[in-house]
C-alpha cells in the first residue's frame, strides 16, 4: 500500500465509519512482553531508554506488524512521557511498574510542573518518522497520549493505585487545585499529540484508562472536560481520535460529546447496543475480553466469532481488547485470533 493509500486501509476506514469488507485488529499493547522478541530488545535496555532511542521504538513497534500481521502498529511508547517531560521523576521497575519519585500534591508541586515541554518530547516525534519509513504505507500508525485525569492520578499517587486515594482526595478537598494539575497536563497533551500530528502518524487514540474510577459528577468536571478541550484543539483533518476508558460502557454518551471518532469500548457492554446509542459516525472498537486469550483456541474462535456476528453489518467496527493484553498470555493464541479475525468476511 502506498502512502497515498493509507487513507484507504481498512483500519482508517472503519475509524471514519467506512465499509470494509471485515473489521481490522489491533491490540492494545500488542508490542510487549508476550513476544519472546520484544524480551530480546528489554533484557539489553530499561524502558524509558527504549522509549527514548528512536531505532529501538520502532524495532518494537515493528515486532506485532511483522510477527502477527496487525492492521495498524501503536508507537511504543508510555502515556507517562508527558509527565516526566513535565518534570515528573519516573522510573519503570519490573514487577512494580511507574514510579514518580516526587508525587505531586500541594500547590508548590503544581506550580513547578513545565507546561512548555516539546523539546523534550523531540525523541518520540523522531521515532514517528523512523517508525513511517519503516511502515512505508504498509499499515497505520497509531500515536496517543494518556488523559489528564489518568496522567494525574499517577502524578498524584506517585505510581500506580488501586483506589486513588490520594487523587480522590485532592478533586474532592482541593477541587481548584485539582484543575490546575489537569490544566496544565491538558496543555502539554494538546502540544503533544499535535507533535505527534506534525511528525506523521495516522490517527491518535487518547488513554483515560482510570476514569471509572470516578462518579458520573466527577467524570464530567475532572476528566470529560479536559478530553473535550484537547480532542477540539488538535490539528487533525484526516486523523481520526479514538476515544478509550475503562468505564467507556458507563460514560460512552459522556464520551461521544467530545466528538472522537472512535470510542474503544471494554468488555463489560454489548458492543452492539453501545453502538446504536452513539451517533451516527461514531465508530466503536473493542470489546473482547483479553482473558479470553488465555483460553483454548476454540473458545477463542467461538467468542471471536459471536462479537463479529453481533457486529456483522455495521460499518465502523474496530476489533480489539477491551484493554490491554497480559504479559503472560501464549503468543501462538493472540497469532491465532489476529488470523481467525483477517480470515473473517462481512
Ligand atoms: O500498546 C502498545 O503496545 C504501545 C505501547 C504502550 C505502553 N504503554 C508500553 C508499556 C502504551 C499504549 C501504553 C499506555 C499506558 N501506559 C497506559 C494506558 C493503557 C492501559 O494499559 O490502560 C497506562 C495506564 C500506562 C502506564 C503504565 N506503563 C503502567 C501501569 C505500566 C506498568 C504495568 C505493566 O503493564 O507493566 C507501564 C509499563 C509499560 N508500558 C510496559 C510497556 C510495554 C511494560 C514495560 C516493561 O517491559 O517492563
Amino acid at each position: 500500500m502506498s502512502e497515498n493509500n493509507i487513507q484507504n486501509s481498512l483500519f482508517l476506514r472503519a475509524a471514519f465509519s467506512k465499509s470494509t469488507e471485515r473489521p481490522p485488529v489491533w491490540m492494545m499493547r500488542q508490542a510487549g512482553r508476550f513476544m519472546p522478541e520484544y524480551w530480546e530488545i528489554k533484557n539489553k535496555y530499561t524502558f524509558l531508554e527504549m522509549c527514548k532511542t528512536p531505532e529501538i521504538a520502532a524495532d518494537v513497534t515493528m515486532l506485532p506488524v511483522n510477527l502477527l500481521g496487525i492492521d495498524a502498529a501503536i508507537l511504543f511508547s508510555d502515556i507517562l512521557v508527558t509527565a516526566e517531560a513535565m518534570g515528573g521523576d519516573l522510573s519503570f521497575t519490573q514487577g512494580v511498574g511507574p514510579k514518580f519519585a516526587n508525587p505531586v500534591r500541594n500547590q508548590a508541586d503544581v506550580d513547578k510542573l513545565l507546561t512548555e515541554v516539546d523539546d523534550k518530547l523531540q525523541y518520540v516525534a523522531d521515532a514517528i518518522k523512523v517508525i513511517q519509513q519503516r511502515l512505508n504505507g504498509s499499515v497505520p500508525l497509531i500515536g496517543f497520549a494518556g488523559a489528564p485525569f489518568t496522567v494525574m492520578s499517577y502524578l498524584v499517587e506517585g505510581g500506580s493505585s488501586k483506589d486513588f486515594k490520594l487523587t480522590k482526595l485532592l478533586i474532592h478537598n482541593h477541587p481548584e487545585l485539582a484543575h490546575q494539575l489537569l490544566a496544565k497536563i491538558a496543555k502539554v497533551t494538546v502540544d503533544y499529540l499535535n507533535l505527534q500530528i506534525n511528525a506523521g502518524v495516522n490517527a491518535l487514540q487518547l488513554f483515560d484508562s482510570w476514569a471509572l474510577a470516578l462518579s458520573w459528577d466527577d467524570y464530567k468536571e475532572f476528566s470529560h472536560n479536559y478530553n473535550t478541550e484537547i480532542i477540539s484543539k488538535l490539528n487533525r483533518k484526516d486523523i481520526p481520535i479514538i476515544s478509550f476508558c475503562k468505564g467507556s460502557s458507563v460514560f460512552a454518551p459522556l464520551m461521544a460529546e467530545s466528538n472522537p471518532d472512535v470510542i474503544s469500548v471494554d468488555w463489560n457492554a454489548d458492543l452492539l447496543d453501545i453502538k446504536k446509542k452513539l451517533p451516527a459516525g461514531i465508530a466503536v472498537q473493542g470489546n473482547l475480553d483479553p482473558h479470553i486469550l488465555y483460553a483454548d483456541k476454540k473458545v477463542i474462535k467461538e467468542r471471536i466469532h459471536r462479537l463479529f456476528e453481533r457486529m456483522r453489518g455495521q460499518d465502523g467496527f474496530i476489533f480489539n481488547l477491551g484493554h490491554g493484553i497480559m504479559p503472560d498470555i501464549p503468543f501462538d493464541h493472540v497469532k491465532y485470533a489476529v488470523e481467525l479475525i483477517k480470515e473473517f468476511r462481512y
